[in-house]
């Protein structure tokens, strides 16, 4: 925080008005317009380009330099010597753990991966066609019926338990929502397998045979769930403080995290990514939707390229194309139709003056997409990979907003619509 001020003059007043102006650790200063309210007036900034909606002290990005830290540290650095569960434990505590935190906090993640026995019977309700992500926001949801025990908010444990259920539960509600869609029976968890081990095992594993997963493959699925463990506030995190800050269960407040990240310009992505992929089917036919792209009357938009805040790179982007290119070398994969559509794709959109402009480079989702592919993930799972990963994000802003002091999320509107005016009578219509 700082002395500075701004100065807002406004037509037809006599009096400026003076507004405080806040520095972080890192980034833009903000100016407080709170106090505009009692002027009679509102800011006006759709899609919240330019507008903090919290202090946080979680992950910081600098979308110019391509910059991306969770608690201080780039995400490269931890992609690199860290693993999900313990960057979690970072996320969430603010800290990187010792030797023996990160022993007690991956115990208590293994001892929370079974849902209750009943939830089983709750996937009979769906299609067997639903897409994974409209269970996924229904499962996660209903998890507020089944665990009563960690739904005060304002119990410090019960937060607690709450993270902990959420961030082991995940893989397994997820793996099980594919599971019901190929109508194979659900695996349960095995506790001695790593999480992303483990998530593998629930994915591909059967009941009559041993799982076998690929040491690689677990690595990459690992930093892929790393590399999506937090993005400050973006539009799922945001949703899930606005919906935390009318004090809904965390439970509650993650499926709506869920349903935002559901949208095709947010975790969507990935899965479009893999479906505009096929719709070129061949790299004959990348000219035609590059032209589609660059055209202003035709709203198709190459999926897996641009960012609200990366306008130079995204960091993720970078280490995911490395996890592609091993993951693509350890299966053999060299000659795959739609990874030589990406890759052309790709070198098209960097050297294409459109793009350039625009500052549109390849984002995390176009490279998660092809390593997903890769593993046998299928493309309806994409999403829901997404979430498993961001749920420590979530919680750790959930979290972070109950313990601190907050009020309700509550933004108001530039309205447009009639001024008053009398009922009609439906004879007079
Ligand atoms: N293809 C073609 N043109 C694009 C694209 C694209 N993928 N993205 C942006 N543009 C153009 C857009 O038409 C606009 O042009 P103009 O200035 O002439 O009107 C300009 O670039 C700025 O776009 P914008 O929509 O104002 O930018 P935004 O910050 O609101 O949107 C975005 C960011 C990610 C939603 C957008 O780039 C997009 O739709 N990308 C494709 C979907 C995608 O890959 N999303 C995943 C984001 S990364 C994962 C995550 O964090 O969720």
């Amino acid at each position: 925080m700082s002395d500075k001020k701004a100065t807002l003059t406004i037509d037809g007043r006599e009096e400026a008005v003076e507004l405080p102006i806040y520095s972080g650790t890192l980034g833009p200063d903000v100016v407080d317009v709170g106090g505009l309210t009692s002027q009679g007036m509102f800011t006006y900034d759709p899609g919240f380009v330019s507008t903090a909606s919290c202090e946080s002290q979680i992950t910081y990005i600098d979308g110019g330099q391509g910059i991306l830290l969770h608690r201080g540290y780039p995400i490269d650095q931890l992609a690199e010597h860290s693993d999900y569960l313990e960057t979690c434990y970072l996320l969430l505590y603010g800290e990187l753990p010792t030797a023996a935190e990160k022993e007690a906090f991956v115990g208590t993640v293994h001892l929370h991966t079974m849902v209750h026995e009943q939830i089983r019977t709750f996937f009979n309700g769906f299609r067997r066609d639903a897409h994974p992500m409209a269970i996924m926001c229904g499962v996660v949801g209903a998890l507020s019926a089944f665990y009563h025990d960690s739904l005060d908010i304002s119990d410090e444990k019960h937060r607690q338990i709450a993270a902990f259920r959420l961030i082991a539960k995940m893989p397994t509600l997820a793996a099980m929502s594919y599971k019901f869609s190929v109508g194979q029976p659900f695996m349960y968890p095995d506790n001695d397998l790593s999480y992303a081990e483990n998530f593998l095992h629930m994915m591909f594993g059967n009941p009559c045979e041993p799982s076998n997963v690929s040491p690689v493959l677990a690595r990459a699925m690992d930093r892929i769930f790393l590399l999506h463990a937090d993005h400050e506030q973006n539009a799922s995190t945001s949703t899930v403080r606005l919906a935390g800050s009318s004090g809904a269960n965390p439970f509650a407040c993650i499926a709506a995290g869920i349903a935002a990240l559901w949208g095709p310009s947010h975790g969507g992505a990935n899965e479009a990514v893999l479906e505009m992929l096929e719709e070129i089917g061949d790299v004959s036919r990348i000219d035609e939707f590059v032209a589609r792209a660059k055209d202003k009357d035709d709203p198709f938009r190459l999926m897996g390229f641009g960012h609200r805040v990366y306008k130079n790179f995204d960091p993720r982007a970078k280490v995911m194309k490395e996890a592609a290119d091993d993951v693509l070398a350890e299966l053999g994969i060299t000659d795959d139709p739609l990874l030589e559509i990406a890759k052309r794709l790709e070198e098209i959109a960097l050297s294409d003056d459109y793009f350039i402009e625009k500052k549109l480079y390849p984002n995390v989702d176009f490279y998660s997409g092809i390593i997903l592919k890769a593993i046998g993930i299928p493309t309806s799972m994409f999403t829901v990979i997404f979430a498993v990963g961001r749920t420590v994000g979530w919680i750790a802003h959930w979290n972070e907003m109950i313990s601190g002091s907050y009020r309700i999320g509550r933004p108001r509107q530039l309205y447009t619509g009639y001024a008053q005016r009398d009922f009609v009578p439906l004879e007079k219509r």
